[in-house]
C-alpha cells in the first residue's frame, strides 16, 4: 500500500473495527456501503470535539462564544465556495440537512419563480426526481446506450419542448451505475435554450473535484447540491451552492426565527439569502463538519484521490466481472473514466437480499440491497415489464418488501484497497459456489433476510442504551464497561 492510501486510512474513523460473524468469530469489517454514507474522517471528527469547547449560538448573541461560533459558521460557508470554486458575490451557500432538503429547497424557489417545465433524466435518485413534480411538470430524459446522459439527447429533447424548459436536474453521479454524466455539457446545452442547471451532487462531490464555473462559462452549474454525510462529514449537514438570483424576492421554503428583517401581526418582511432560507436555529456543528471534511479532502489532494480511485475502479471490475454469474448493471469497461466506484450487480438467481445478507453474516462485508431510491432507473436496469413494475407497487402498497425486484451495491470511498475489493470477490464467488453456512429467512413484511435461529448480536456489541455515560462517568470516572 503506498504511502497516501496509508495516510488516507489512517483518517477514516472505525476502520479498524471488528464484528461478529455467524460462527462467532470477529470479522474486519469491510465498509463497501459508502454510496449510502461515508464513515468519519479523524481530522473531522477531532475539528468538531475542539469547536464543542467553544460551541455556542450563532448570530444573535453578543458573548465571545457567541461570535467565536458565528465566525465558525460563517467560515464553513466559506470552506464550501472554496471547495466548489463559488464566488461569494454571484453565489450564495445555504446550509441544509442533506441532498434530499437541498432539492426541496431549489424546486420550492422555482416554483416560486413562476411555472414552467424541469427536465429531469431517468437515472436520477429519488430526491432529485419528486420534488421538481412541486415545482412544475416534469420531462424525463432517457439514458443513451451507456446508461449516460448524452448532451445530443438533452438538446433534442429542449428543441422540442420549445424553450419552455426552466431548469434541467441531473446527477453529477448515478448512485446506481456510478456514472458520471457530463455536467459541464450538459449544462452548456441547457443555457443554450434558455434553461438553468442544477447538479445532485450527492454522488459527485466526494468524489471529484468539482467546480461552479465561470459567470461567463456557458458550461456554468447554476446550483450544486451535496450531503455532508456522503464525504466523511456525519454530522446531518448538507449544502447547496447556486446562483444568488434563485434565492431573490420570492418566499423562502421555511418561515420563523432567524430569517426576518421584521415581523409585525400582519406582515414579515424577509432578510436575505442565505438567511432567509435558513429559519431556525442551524446545524453548527454540522456546517463546521462539514468544512472540516473539505478541506481535509482537499489536502489529500484530489488528483491523488481521483487517481486511486479510478485505479480502484479498474481493479474491482476486473475482479468483479470474474465472478461466475455475476450480472453488473452499468459500464464494465475498465478504460471509461465517467464512472466512479459504484457496482450494482445480481449473482444468478440468487435473490439480492439474500447475498447481501450472507455477505454481511459469513464475510463481515456491509454493502446495500434493494432499488436504491431510483425505482425508475432500477426498472429499466432489471428490464421488468409494465405488468412486472405494476406487481412492484402492488405490492409495496401493502408493505409487503419480501421477494421485490432489486440488486446488490458495492461502492467504494477514498480508502478502499484492492483487499476490500478482494474480499468481497471471495465472498461473492463462495456464494455462487453454494458455500453458505447459515439457513437464510426472509421476513414476510419487511423482506430482511436473516440466517434462522441466529442472535442478533448488535445489542450485545455496541447498544446505546448501555453506552449513555452514567453520571460517575460525567463526574470523570469511566462509564459503565461494554
Ligand atoms: C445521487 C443521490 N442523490 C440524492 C441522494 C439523497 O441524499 P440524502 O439522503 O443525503 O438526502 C442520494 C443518497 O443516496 C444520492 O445517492
Amino acid at each position: 500500500m503506498d504511502r497516501w492510501l496509508e495516510r488516507v486510512r489512517r483518517e477514516i474513523v472505525g476502520l479498524e473495527t471488528f464484528v461478529p460473524l455467524l460462527d462467532g468469530r470477529l470479522a474486519r469489517y469491510v465498509n463497501l456501503d459508502n454510496a449510502a454514507t461515508t464513515p468519519a474522517l479523524a481530522s473531522v471528527r477531532d475539528t468538531v470535539d475542539g469547536f464543542l469547547e467553544w460551541y455556542s449560538s450563532v448570530h444573535r448573541g453578543v458573548g465571545f462564544k457567541s461570535r467565536l461560533a458565528t465566525h465558525w459558521y460563517e467560515d464553513a460557508r466559506r470552506a464550501v465556495l472554496e471547495a466548489t470554486g463559488g464566488d461569494p458575490d454571484r453565489h450564495v451557500v445555504v446550509f441544509v440537512r442533506n441532498t434530499t432538503e437541498g432539492m426541496n429547497l431549489l424546486a420550492h424557489r422555482l416554483l416560486a419563480a413562476g411555472d414552467g417545465l424541469i427536465l429531469v433524466s431517468v437515472l436520477e435518485h429519488h430526491s432529485n426526481m419528486l420534488p421538481w413534480r412541486r415545482a412544475g411538470r416534469v420531462l424525463h430524459l432517457e439514458l443513451d446506450d451507456e446508461g449516460s446522459i448524452a448532451p445530443e439527447a438533452l438538446d433534442a429533447q429542449l428543441r422540442a419542448a420549445g424553450g419552455h424548459v426552466r431548469a434541467v436536474s441531473i446527477s453529477g453521479a448515478s448512485n446506481v451505475t456510478g456514472v458520471v454524466p457530463p455536467v459541464h455539457r450538459l449544462a452548456e446545452v441547457a443555457h443554450a435554450h434558455g434553461a438553468r442547471c442544477f447538479v445532485d451532487g450527492a454522488q459527485l462531490v466526494p468524489h471529484r473535484r468539482v467546480a461552479m464555473g465561470a459567470a461567463a462559462d456557458p458550461g456554468r452549474l447554476d446550483a450544486l447540491v451535496f450531503s455532508g454525510h456522503k464525504l466523511y462529514a456525519p454530522y446531518g449537514c448538507g449544502a447547496v451552492v447556486a446562483d444568488r438570483r434563485l434565492f431573490e424576492g420570492g418566499e423562502p421554503l421555511l418561515v420563523g426565527g432567524g430569517m426576518v428583517r421584521s415581523v409585525t401581526l400582519e406582515e414579515a418582511d424577509w432578510a436575505d439569502a442565505p438567511e432567509s432560507d435558513e429559519a431556525g436555529s442551524p446545524n453548527v456543528v454540522g456546517a463546521v463538519a462539514l468544512a472540516a471534511a473539505l478541506r481535509a479532502l482537499a489536502a489529500l489532494g484530489w488528483d491523488a484521490i481521483e487517481a486511486h480511485e479510478a485505479a480502484m475502479v479498474r481493479y474491482a471490475l476486473a475482479r468483479l466481472t470474474g465472478v461466475p454469474g455475476l450480472a453488473l448493471y452499468g459500464p464494465a469497461d475498465p478504460a471509461r473514466t465517467d464512472r466512479l466506484g459504484v457496482f450494482t450487480f445480481n449473482l444468478g438467481g440468487i435473490p439480492h437480499g439474500r447475498v447481501a445478507a450472507i455477505l454481511a453474516y459469513e464475510h463481515g462485508i456491509g454493502v446495500r440491497n434493494g432499488c436504491f431510491c431510483a425505482h425508475p432507473l432500477l426498472f429499466r436496469l432489471l428490464r421488468l415489464t409494465a405488468d412486472q413494475v405494476e406487481r412492484f407497487r402492488a405490492q409495496m402498497r401493502a408493505n409487503r418488501h419480501a421477494g421485490v425486484p432489486g440488486a446488490v451495491r458495492a461502492s467504494l470511498g477514498i480508502y478502499n484497497t484492492p483487499d476490500d475489493v478482494d474480499a468481497l470477490v471471495r465472498g461473492l464467488a463462495a456464494i455462487a459456489r453454494g458455500e453458505v453456512a447459515g439457513r437464510y429467512e426472509e421476513d414476510p413484511l419487511t423482506g430482511e433476510v436473516a440466517p434462522a435461529g441466529a442472535p442478533d448480536r448488535v445489542r450485545d456489541v455496541f447498544d446505546p442504551a448501555v453506552y449513555v455515560p452514567a453520571p460517575d462517568a460525567v463526574a470523570g470516572r469511566p462509564g459503565p464497561a461494554l
